[in-house]
């Protein structure tokens, strides 16, 4: 078990690290997690093992969907409102974890709601709670961002609320916990870790330190995502745990790109899981992306240090674990997404779109959203 800092927050790697909850004072503390997953594998009965004691209140928070939508977050701050938590432990894959923080600031700061969250500079300190994240899935990094991702159903879309205060004060990476993740979800989890490295790596906002970051996280994420998926060894879910935390630290600091833009849309629409959405849309993106001179010459170090074309191998490494070749074949049906294809491709501008090392046209985004959908080659 190591402890690592990042802007002074508190890291608990390794296996069997969710132990270290025995040592977390608090008087009382609501636990926000999804449907039963983390029921069944005895999670939930481990945490509350590790904390119950004299004095202490532990009131646990389930029912928190796939995409999350603001409506999961007001049931949940409505209870928080009643209970009076000091701290919060959000427990699950990255939608718990985003709902939770979207609770957590709302608690903390009861005059900010959905309706003026986007307008207001948001508050960058909590000072009155405190909130540890225990990831169960390798993915989305929630445990180490600043980012809340919240689905909006009436927009049919999903927006991300941003500030330093959701950025969690501790974060315990046990790859014990993902043990029990099937092998379909710890390919598409993974894959939004190795979207998260890879824009991350390309966004012209990236340093050394973020650059490090995600150059390791890449390179170990291809070495250990197909053992995750294919053997589900102790060491291999925690390697990709640990990698994935990596990729969190770096994009939660230099930004991310169209990838994320274009799979939130659908996403949005189509309620498909974000990872499966960026598993299927990276390797487009790259296409598209390694006509800008500095995006090439990253992925021409990438492919020196992985000992082949980056680009291929990620495709390679899709289809080994199962990652559908297009979003057509990953379950959108062709009438629906071109009925919608008028919202698609707007919505595919915002987020992090913008933040692409490439500033994506329009006209650029009709074809590119084309070919995600179909499989076609992207060479424009
Ligand atoms: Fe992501």
């Amino acid at each position: 078990m190591k402890v690592l800092r990042f802007h002074g927050k508190n890291i608990i790697n390794g296996a069997n690290s969710l132990e270290y909850l025995k040592q977390v004072s608090y008087k009382k503390a609501m636990i926000i997690t999804g449907g039963k997953s983390m029921f069944r594998s005895g999670v939930i009965d481990k945490i509350k093992t590790y904390m119950e004691k004299p004095g202490c209140e532990l009131k646990i928070h389930s029912g928190i969907s796939k995409n999350p939508t603001k409506d999961q977050v007001m049931v949940a701050l409505e209870e928080a409102r009643e209970f009076k938590p000091e701290t919060f432990i959000a427990v699950g894959g990255g939608s718990p974890l985003d709902a939770a923080k979207a609770v957590l600031l709302f608690y903390e700061f009861p005059e900010l709601n959905f309706d003026n969250v986007f307008d207001k500079s948001l508050p960058t300190e909590r000072t009155r709670t405190n909130f540890i994240a225990i990831p169960s899935t390798s993915g989305t990094a929630s445990e180490v961002t600043h980012v809340s991702v919240i689905t909006y159903p009436e927009k049919n879309l999903k927006l991300a609320i941003k500030t330093e205060c959701l950025r969690p004060d501790l974060a315990i990476i046990d790859g014990n916990i993902t043990m029990s993740l099937p092998a379909h979800i710890a390919a598409q989890t993974g894959m939004d870790a190795l979207t998260h490295a890879l824009e991350s790596y390309i966004n012209t906002n990236g340093d050394d330190f973020t650059d490090a970051l995600a150059k390791e996280a890449i390179e170990g994420i291809l070495e250990w995502l197909p053992v995750s998926c294919e053997q589900a060894t102790l060491e291999s879910r925690q390697k990709v745990h640990a990698f994935q935390c990596m990729a969190g630290m770096s994009f939660s600091n230099a930004g991310l790109g169209m990838v994320h833009g274009v799979s939130h849309a659908f996403g949005g629409l189509y309620n498909l899981a974000h990872g499966l959405g960026n598993a299927v849309i990276l390797p487009y993106s790259m296409d598209y992306n390694k006509k800008d001179a500095a995006v090439a010459a990253k992925y021409k170090n990438l492919s020196k240090a992985v000992g082949s074309d980056i680009i291929e191998k990620v495709r390679e490494l899709g289809r080994r674990i199962g990652i559908p070749a297009c979003i057509k074949d990953a379950g959108v049906a062709e009438k629906d997404f071109q009925a919608d294809f008028a919202t698609l491709t707007e919505n595919s501008m915002l987020g992090s779109t913008a933040v692409n090392p490439i500033k994506v046209s329009m006209d650029d985004m009709k074809k590119f959203v084309h070919c995600v959908y179909y499989g076609e080659k992207v060479d424009f």
